[in-house]
C-alpha cells in the first residue's frame, strides 16, 4: 500500500481523487449560489428571516444557504480544507517531479512532447495558484461574513446583501470572471487527466472525456458568471437592489 504511493501513478492517484472531490464541490457550490439567479426571476430576491432556518418566505438561496449551514454540512468543512490541501501539495510537487524528469533547467536542451501538450496541461501549476490566491480574496467576501460569524457565535449576514455588496464595483466582477476563467482552463485538463491517472485510458474514451470535461468546466464557467453578473445588475440598481 504504502510502496503504492510512493509510485508515480499513485501520487497522481492522490491528485486525481482530491481533485474529482473539489469538482463534486464545485458542481454543488455553483448549484446552490444558481439558486440566486432563480430568485431573481421569481421576485424572491432579499427575501430572507434571520430568525428562522429555512423559512417558508425564504428566497432559494436563502434557504440554500441555511441548508449549507445544517450540521451535516458544517462537519464537510476541515473534510473540505483538507483536500483542497492535499490537491495544493501534491501538485506542487507532482509538478517538480515532472520538472525533474525533463531536465530540471536545462529542460529546453532536451526534445521534450511540450509542443502536443496543450496550454492549460503545461500550466496547471500557475492556474492552481492563480486558484488559490483568488480563493483567500472570495472567502473575505462571504465565508468571513456568514460561516465564520456562526462559527464564533453571531449571525451570519444576509446573503443578498454579500452579493450585492461584493459585485457593487465592475473590477470585483472582473476579478472573478478571470477567477473563473482560470477554473474553466484547469478543469478542461485535469478532468481528463483524472480518468487517465485510474487507467480509463483507450483512446475512444479519452476523446470522449475530453468533450466532457469541457462541457462540465464550462457549465461550471457559466453557472458561477451568470451569478455574478446577476448580483452587479442588482447591485447598479438595474434590477431591485437590497442595498
Ligand atoms: C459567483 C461566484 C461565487 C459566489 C457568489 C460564492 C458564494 C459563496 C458563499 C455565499 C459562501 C459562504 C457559504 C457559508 O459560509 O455558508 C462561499 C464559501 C466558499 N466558497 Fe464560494 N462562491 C463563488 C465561487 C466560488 C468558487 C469558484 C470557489 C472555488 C474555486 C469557491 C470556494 C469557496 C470556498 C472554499 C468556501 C468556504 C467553504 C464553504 O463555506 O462552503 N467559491 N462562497
Amino acid at each position: 500500500m504504502a510502496s503504492f504511493f510512493r509510485s508515480s501513478i499513485g501520487k497522481k492517484f492522490i491528485q486525481a481523487v482530491s481533485g474529482a472531490f473539489l469538482v463534486i464541490f464545485l458542481l454543488l457550490h455553483g448549484t446552490i449560489n444558481f439558486f440566486s439567479v432563480i430568485d431573481s426571476f421569481k421576485g424572491t430576491w432579499g427575501n430572507v428571516d434571520p430568525d428562522k432556518l429555512m423559512s417558508a418566505g425564504d428566497g432559494v438561496f436563502a434557504a440554500g444557504c441555511d441548508f449549507m449551514s445544517t450540521a451535516v454540512i458544517t462537519i464537510m468543512v476541515p473534510v473540505l480544507a483538507l483536500g483542497i490541501l492535499v490537491h495544493i501539495i501534491y501538485g506542487i510537487y507532482l509538478s517538480y517531479l515532472n520538472y525533474e524528469a525533463r531536465g530540471g533547467v536545462k529542460r529546453y536542451e532536451v526534445a521534450s512532447r511540450a509542443r502536443t501538450d496543450s496550454w492549460s496541461s503545461k500550466n496547471m501549476l500557475v492556474l492552481g495558484i492563480v486558484i488559490l490566491g483568488i480563493i483567500f480574496f472570495h472567502l473575505t467576501h462571504f465565508w468571513a461574513h456568514m460561516q465564520l460569524m456562526e462559527f464564533t457565535g453571531r449571525e451570519a449576514e444576509n446573503p443578498y446583501m454579500l452579493l450585492e455588496k461584493t459585485f457593487s464595483s465592475w473590477w470585483v466582477l472582473a476579478i472573478y470572471i478571470i477567477w473563473f476563467c482560470a477554473i474553466f482552463l484547469h478543469l478542461t485538463h485535469g478532468f481528463w487527466s483524472m480518468f487517465q491517472t485510474i487507467g480509463w485510458d483507450n483512446q475512444i474514451w479519452m476523446k470522449r472525456l475530453k468533450v466532457i470535461g469541457v462541457v462540465v468546466a464550462a457549465l461550471i464557467w457559466l453557472c458561477f458568471t451568470t451569478v455574478a453578473v446577476n448580483a452587479f445588475l442588482h447591485a447598479q440598481g438595474i434590477l431591485p437592489s437590497v442595498l
